[in-house]
Formats: structure tokens, sequence, C-alpha cells
């Protein structure tokens, strides 16, 4: 099997956060490519939400994950890219959820919403959730054929 390479990219907003989520991969031993930025200074996620989803989209990268100051930015511009599906959480319930019933691509957190704490939590539930199919498969089929409308 491939190896499965996370996408991981952040705006100034999600610089620090995205720090404790690159410290916690390395931790897990989950290999990942960090497409930025590298500070706390002023970017556009647009830019670096592209980066990450061309990526995925290229099959460099199986999954992302974004973050920027509320992941609302991150999540929008991710979900402009074709085969992208970005889910923006804030609890682990959700976190887990799109994973099993939208078969989300891409996380994306908000680095002045949550904790690292709670961040980390989401980032496990959404490596380690299966999609459910079925039903969910028919749905997720209907979401993407938007794409092509
Ligand atoms: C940047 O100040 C902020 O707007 C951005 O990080 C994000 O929250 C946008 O949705």
């Amino acid at each position: 099997m491939a190896e499965k390479i996370l996408a991981v990219a952040c705006d100034h907003g999600g610089y620090e956060l995205k720090k404790e989520i690159l410290a916690y991969l390395d931790k897990i031993g989950a290999k990942y490519v960090d497409f930025g930025c590298d500070s706390t200074a002023s970017v556009n996620y647009p830019d670096y939400a592209a980066k990450a989803c061309e990526a995925i989209q290229s099959g460099e990268c199986y999954r992302g994950i974004l973050v920027c100051g509320t992941g609302i930015g991150m999540s929008m511009a991710a979900n402009k890219h074709k085969g992208i599906r970005a889910a923006c959480c804030s609890d682990t319930f959700s976190a887990r959820m799109t994973r099993a019933h939208n078969d989300a691509n891409v996380l994306c957190m908000g680095g002045r919403v949550v904790g690292a704490g709670l961040a980390l939590d989401m980032v496990k539930l959404f490596l380690e959730t299966e999609f459910e199919g079925g039903r969910h498969a028919d749905r997720v089929a209907m979401l993407m054929a938007i794409e092509n409308k």
C-alpha cells in the first residue's frame, strides 16, 4: 500500500496550534508534508489551503489538516477544490462523524477557538475513524456530483 502522507497547513492564526499538531504527528509516527506558513506574520489562508488541497488532488497526500484563526476560512477555501470534503470541527463528535458519515478528507480547526488538547483528540479521531460507506456513500456521491453541475 502507498505510504499515507498528510498535508498540513495553516495561516498566522493557526500557526501556534499547527506546531502542536506537528509535534503530535511526529510522536505517533504519522507522515506529513508541512505546506506552511512558518510564522505568525500575516498571510492569506486561501494560499495555504490551496497548497495542501492540491497535494491531495495530485495524490501526494491522502488527507489534510488545516488551521486558521477560526477554521472557517480554511474550510471555505478547501471546499472550493474539486474532490475535497473539508469539515471545520470544534468537538470530537463532529471530528469522528465527519469521517464516518461524510468521508471528510480535510479537517479544519481554529487556533483561536480550540485548545491543543481538544485539537489533538480531534486529529486522532480524524486519522483513526473509517468511513462507514453504505447509505453514506450514496450521499457522499451526491455531494461530489454537485461539483460537476
Ligand atoms: C486571520 O486574521 C483570520 O481571519 C483567519 O485566520 C481565519 O480565521 C479566517 O477564517
